[in-house]
């Protein structure tokens, strides 16, 4: 019978351009506050495992699971890096899951980091279509916007979805983002901005883009009976779900879902003895503001087709049926990339702590986190809570 699993400590850089920074520093700082917040000592801790997508491009340092220990000071013990593209960390996490369950450790760290902005924004866009079919798609010229915009333009003709609910989506998670002391961006939009600002691939603009960025995430993880001797609020994870579609979005029988995205939600909620209606709040994976409607539809929060009018009728807001984003999401929290899997679950570990200040969903016990990688080739699902079982 597997372990059930429990998280004890988070920690966290802000998201952002970290000029002063390296890789290493993000690390060190993100992987520290989740040690300290955990009450832990270094003795304790028997594995790292840490995502990121391009560590070796994007800041000429691959090796990131040695880098991990060597600088958290934690030599001699084992360390894994995780690769998923975007899902980096949600993939360090689940393995981490795993090694729990097995019996096998008691106190594992898990970390993810990306620094993007060091190369200029076409290098990182040439370096995320690694992400996707590079024979197929990106050696065409296919970038990830213009994935998403395919899938955006699809979804609009489909099922009316318009060009001002999308927009609704980055408004929203700009608005968000206002209570994130460690989001990117601390700015205000409007429908107005996104649909002024400057086109990246039709019919995305800039607003409707997750940012180039720089951070790195870390939480600690211990056998959910041993919780309670490091903190009052563990937080449970009730379900670990992955799942796969291909790397190629021209190989996809319908653009307008992520077969990956229902398989991996349908699972965990199994895992969980939960429905979508159990879950309080969801931070999902809105690299481009289609993908949050997309994900919204294929998680069952809503009916496929409805996610446009979903989010123009505010039940996606704090306040609303299941509040998304409120962290502010990948689209004004900042998406460096092999920091954002563990950067979703530290926002729900937050908010079910009843920690997460002016953007506290009030009375939330359970929590879903949708992290993608590529197009939806790679997609992990958590769902957290506040109670054991
Ligand atoms: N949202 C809001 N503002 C943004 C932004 C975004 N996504 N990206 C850049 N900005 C702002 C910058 O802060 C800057 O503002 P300032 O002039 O006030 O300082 C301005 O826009 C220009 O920034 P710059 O870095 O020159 O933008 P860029 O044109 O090089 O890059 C994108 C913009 C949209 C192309 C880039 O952010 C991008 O590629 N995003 C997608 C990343 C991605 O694909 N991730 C993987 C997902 S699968």
């Amino acid at each position: 019978m597997a372990r059930d699993v429990a998280i004890v400590g988070v920690g966290m850089t802000k998201f952002g351009e970290h000029w002063d920074k390296g890789l290493r520093e993000l690390i060190m700082e993100a992987g520290i506050k989740s040690v300290e917040d955990a009450g832990i000592s270094g003795k304790d801790i028997e594995l790292i495992i840490g995502g990121s997508m391009s560590s070796g491009i994007f800041a000429g340092q691959d090796h990131t699971g040695a880098l991990f220990t060597d600088y958290l000071g934690l030599n001699p013990i084992p360390s894994i890096r995780t690769e998923a593209a975007c899902a980096s960390s949600s993939v360090a996490l689940s393995t981490g899951i795993m090694a729990v369950q097995s019996g096998r450790y008691n106190c594992v760290v898990i970390g993810g980091v990306e620094k993007m902005t060091d190369v200029y924004s076409n290098m990182a866009t040439t370096t995320l279509a690694g992400a996707m079919d590079r024979d197929n798609e990106a050696n065409f010229g296919l970038t990830f916007p213009g994935v998403y915009a395919l899938m955006a333009k699809r979804h609009m003709h489909q099922y009316g979805t318009t060009r001002e609910q999308i927009a609704m989506v980055a408004v929203k998670n700009h608005e968000n983002a206002m209570h994130n002391p460690n989001a990117q961006f601390h700015r205000k939009i409007t429908v107005d901005d996104v649909l002024k600002s400057p086109l990246v691939s039709d019919p995305l603009r800039l607003l409707d883009c997750s940012p180039i960025a720089d951070g790195a995430s870390s939480l600690v993880i211990v056998p959910a009976e041993k919780a309670k001797q490091y903190t009052d609020t563990p937080i449970y994870i009730r379900a670990s779900s992955q799942a796969s579609d291909t790397l190629g979005l021209y190989r996809r029988p319908d653009i307008t879902t992520v077969n990956a995205n229902v398989v991996a939600s349908r699972n965990a909620y199994k895992q969980a003895g939960m429905t979508p209606k159990d879950i309080h709040f969801a931070e999902v994976h809105d690299c481009f503001t289609i993908n949050e409607i997309i994900a919204t539809e294929d998680l069952g929060f809503v009916k496929k087709g409805d996610g446009g009018r979903f989010v123009q009728s505010g039940e996606t807001q704090l306040g609303g049926k299941i509040p998304i984003n409120t962290s502010g999401g990948l689209k004004a929290k900042g998406h460096p990339v092999g920091a954002t899997g563990v950067a979703q679950v530290i926002e729900a570990v937050e908010q079910l702590r009843g920690n997460a200040g002016g953007r506290q969903v009030s009375g939330a016990e359970n929590g879903l986190t949708h992290n993608v990688g590529g197009s939806g080739s790679t997609v992990v699902v958590h769902i957290l809570s506040r109670n054991r079982k």
